[in-house]
């Protein structure tokens, strides 16, 4: 069997906790591959909400198994008040998440050096969820990180290492920050791991595949924000690329099946960096406002503006997406017209391709298309859909090369239209 891979293609948020729940009851086991709890995954079914940062989606249909790849960064404090929060509405996850071994750990003093990092470059922050993810992975990729596995062996010697190691670069950024307070709930935090079971990932995932058994890579962030590919600097610190899930599972490239892009109808993005769709007039609040865009991890503002079809097929082309899933549609229901960039003028020539660096000069050009203005909220079915919406959609697949298989209407399980099966 392969590895089916759901990844976001925009700047993040783009519901794919919620997409990913609703494709669970075709898949056996569930993954997260990479990031942290810088991600804040949305899903409501049955009346409730539910977010969630470091356990995958899959955690609520079917008594699936659900696993922390290794290329996740987990925070035991974050991790620890996630499962109690599920647990006390009546999910028990022991039997069903297990974490790998190799994923890294997030220590307190890693948020220290995410904030004193934001906070010497002033201006031209990131805007970072501030979780600690950059520093974290900083310790992974220079070889000096601390690993779920080490739980299990010399873990407090280790710990104090790289306390001493942190606490010393703290001392020469003159950032004072006490994380010390923090250290008795990641204790506690990592006790709460040690009651689930640790497992060799790898193998774990590789075995059950030659077994037949059906696997759904979720990935976290989305494309732009992508260590190697997205508007760099302003990305996070890990690959959230369809690559991503091989090196975040240990899964070979030849076994990738599917690969589900997720965006949003319009488009958003948190934190700092260029967003060439922006919108700052009326529309742009309107928009927030309808799609309720506020982060889930952080409460911020998500910043708004129209569909950015440039970027879109830049992600397609990185992540090899077979499947298009367009969500947020409901969003768009009241518009007269929507518009949808084609290609960027970047001091006067048309270009249809990503560009190395989004700057001022990069001007959006537009195609305006008409609104369908209708309450699609309750649609049950594909020959349901406006006219206008269906042209929309035409529209989207032309240019993008790739079909959309599933759209979305609002923000429950329930709210999902399915339009080609197989
Ligand atoms: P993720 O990080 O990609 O999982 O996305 P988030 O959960 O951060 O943000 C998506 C938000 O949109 C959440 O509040 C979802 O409940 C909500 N949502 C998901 N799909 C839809 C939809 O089709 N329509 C509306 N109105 N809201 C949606
Ligand atoms: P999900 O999985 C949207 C953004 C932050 C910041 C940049 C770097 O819910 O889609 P970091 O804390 O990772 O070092 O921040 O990335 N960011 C996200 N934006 N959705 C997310 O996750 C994000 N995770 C990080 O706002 O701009
Ligand atoms: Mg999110």
């Amino acid at each position: 069997m392969n590895v089916d891979v759901l990844l976001g293609l925009q700047w993040g948020d783009e519901g794919k906790g919620k997409i990913v729940d609703v494709l669970t009851p075709e898949y056996d086991i569930i993954a997260r591959f990479q990031g942290g709890p810088n991600a804040g995954h949305t899903l409501e079914f049955k009346g409730k909400k539910y977010v969630l940062r470091s356990v995958p989606s899959g955690i609520f249909q079917g008594g699936k198994i659900n696993i922390i790849g290794n290329g996740v960064v987990l925070d035991p404090a974050l991790f620890k008040a996630e499962v109690e929060a599920l647990e006390a509405s009546g999910h028990d996850l022991t039997k069903r998440l297990f974490i790998s071994r190799k994923a890294h750990l997030i220590l307190p003093t890693h948020r220290s050096l995410d904030l004193a990092s934001e906070s010497m470059k002033g201006n031209g922050k990131i805007g970072t969820t501030g979780k600690g993810i950059g520093p974290a992975y900083t310790d992974k990729v220079g070889r000096n990180g601390l690993r779920v596995g080490d739980i299990e062996t010399c873990f407090e010697t280790k710990y104090k290492e790289a306390v001493n190691r942190h606490k010393f670069l703290l001392q020469q950024m003159n950032f004072k920050y006490d994380s010390d307070s923090l250290e008795k709930e990641w204790f506690e935090g990592v006790e709460c791991i040690k009651r689930f079971q640790l497992i060799d990932s790898d193998h774990f995932i590789n075995k059950a595949l030659r077994a037949g058994k059906k696997v759904l890579a979720e990935g976290a962030q989305g494309t732009i924000l992508d260590i190697d590919f997205g508007s760099y600097p302003f990305v996070t610190s890990s690959n959230t690329v369809c690559a991503g899930a091989c090196t975040g599972l240990g899964v070979p490239p030849s076994k990738i099946g599917k690969v589900y892009g997720v965006f949003k109808a319009y488009c958003t993005r948190v934190g700092s960096g260029p967003f060439p769709t922006e919108l700052f007039d009326e529309t742009g609040l309107k928009i927030r406002e309808l799609g309720y865009e506020y982060g889930s991890v952080t409460g911020r503002p998500r910043r708004c503006g129209w569909i950015d079809l440039v970027a879109i097929r830049y992600a397609i082309m990185i992540d090899g997406v077979t499947d298009l899933i367009m969500v947020k549609s409901d969003v768009l229901d009241t518009f007269d017209t929507i518009k949808v960039c084609v290609a960027y003028n970047i001091n006067g020539v048309e270009t249809e391709d990503f560009p190395f660096e989004i700057n001022d000069s990069v001007k959006p050009v537009y195609v305006e298309l008409p609104g369908w203005k209708t309450d699609m909220t309750k649609i049950q079915s594909e020959n349901e859909l406006p006219k206008e919406f269906n042209a929309y959609l035409s529209f989207l697949e032309k240019n993008l090369g790739v079909n959309v298989t599933i759209v979305s209407i609002g923000p429950d399980r329930e709210q999902t239209v399915v339009r080609y099966k197989g």
